[in-house]
């Protein structure tokens, strides 16, 4: 039977654990068309929390509310490729009277029409959207353009962003949906030219709920064709600790240490687990530290001394800080999605395992 889990980056889940309210949420946006301030999101998370997921399964659901799609990454050569993309789009829709289908409208005289790319498209990058607005908006649609990883670093992105702000205050049909990790959201958002995107809509992603972790594992597990026992499930919840890429690989490796038919049962998730450990020490912890500022460290070491929760109080006092010098770093830290709340002024490591990862590297 073949393993239904898919601990790689980028990969679409068999099931979608949680999410449920943004999903909800762009779904009315699209469904509103321009105005709506959901138009223009970003979605931020640390690394394996699901932004690309995220990103795949949007522009399905806009498409259904009569959006036409492009996707990106924020690479060189982006621009050209959101160019490229549209056209493509938009000649399809006037080609196979797609149009009609998404919007309901009847399109009558286009379908059949053709509209092709002309050899040398004339006038810069703008200017040639404008004509592929023009023809998609002809057709009751809009333009959703989807940018995965977005980066400061990358001139190209602030030029997209200082024309597409252009493309929103003349209430053009479009909407853009970004991802990206917290520090290059930030350091983007902070970009004098890049100001517009500081009024998109954020949403964090933050741990999925136990219960819906144990529901989408089930579910997959299911969905492959076998079953988990209770005990196990609880298990596999526990250590997947809201974090889809946990989820993924202690799912992936406990399915391939099981025996095939019978149902999973706690000793194949506690060999899963013990296998997930390593991949999320190549695939995160590695990585995730890397980016982190000597301050940070010192104070994800300073909650170390404690399990599972730590009093702010104390983290302050072990690092020799004042009470406010140290929230500072909290924040900083949420924000990075490498610790959550636990309560009032407690906090821990909503990466699971990094706890265990810093004992033996710091
Ligand atoms: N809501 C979810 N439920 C279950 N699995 C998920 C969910 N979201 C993502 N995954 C799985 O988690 C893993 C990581 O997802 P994804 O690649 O989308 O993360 P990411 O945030 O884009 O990471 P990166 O910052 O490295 O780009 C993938 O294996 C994906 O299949
Ligand atoms: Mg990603």
């Amino acid at each position: 039977m073949k393993n239904p889990f898919t601990p790689s980056f980028g990969s679409e889940p068999l099931v979608l654990a949680g999410r449920r309210d943004i999903i909800e949420g762009m779904r009315r946006g699209y469904e509103n068309g321009t105005g709506d301030p959901r138009l223009n999101s970003i979605v931020v998370g640390a690394r394996g929390t699901g932004k690309t997921a995220l990103l795949n399964i949007i522009p399905g659901i806009a498409q259904e509310r009569g959006w036409a799609c492009v996707s990106v990454t924020a690479l060189s050569g982006m621009l050209e490729d959101i160019y490229q993309r549209a056209v493509a789009q938009a000649s399809d829709i006037l080609n196979d009277g797609k149009g009609a289908r998404l919007t309901g409208l009847t399109i009558g005289s286009a379908v059949g029409a053709t509209w092709e790319l002309p050899d040398e498209p004339e006038g810069n990058w703008r200017t040639r959207m404008y004509r592929v607005l023009d023809t998609l908006e002809s057709q009751g649609t809009g333009l959703l353009i989807t940018v995965d990883e977005v980066t400061s670093d990358l001139d190209e992105m602030i030029q997209f962003a200082a024309v597409y702000q252009h493309f929103v205050r003349e209430g053009r049909s479009v909407a853009l949906l970004m991802a990206g990790l917290p520090n290059n959201v930030s350091s983007l958002l902070s970009n004098k030219s890049a100001s517009f995107l500081r009024r998109a809509k954020q949403y964090r992603l933050g741990r999925i709920s136990d219960a819906d972790m144990a529901f989408a594992i089930r579910q997959t597990v299911e969905g492959g064709g076998r079953s988990i026992e209770r005990e196990a499930l609880d298990l596999a919840v526990k250590a997947s600790s809201g974090f889809p890429y946990m989820m993924q690989l202690v799912g992936f490796h406990t399915w391939e240490s099981s025996e095939d038919g019978g149902a999973i049962d706690a000793d194949a998730v506690a060999r899963g687990i013990e296998v997930a450990g390593y991949d999320m020490r190549d695939g995160v912890y590695r990585s995730t530290l890397r980016d982190l500022s000597a301050k940070d460290i010192d104070f994800l070491q300073a909650m170390l001394e404690d399990e599972g929760g730590s009093r702010m109080a104390d983290v302050a006092r072990r690092m020799g800080v004042s009470s406010s010098y140290a929230s500072q770093y909290r924040l900083r830290l949420i924000d990075q999605g490498v610790i959550g709340e636990r309560g009032r002024g407690r906090v821990w490591f909503d990466i699971p395992g990094f706890d265990s990862y810093l004992r033996e590297e710091l």
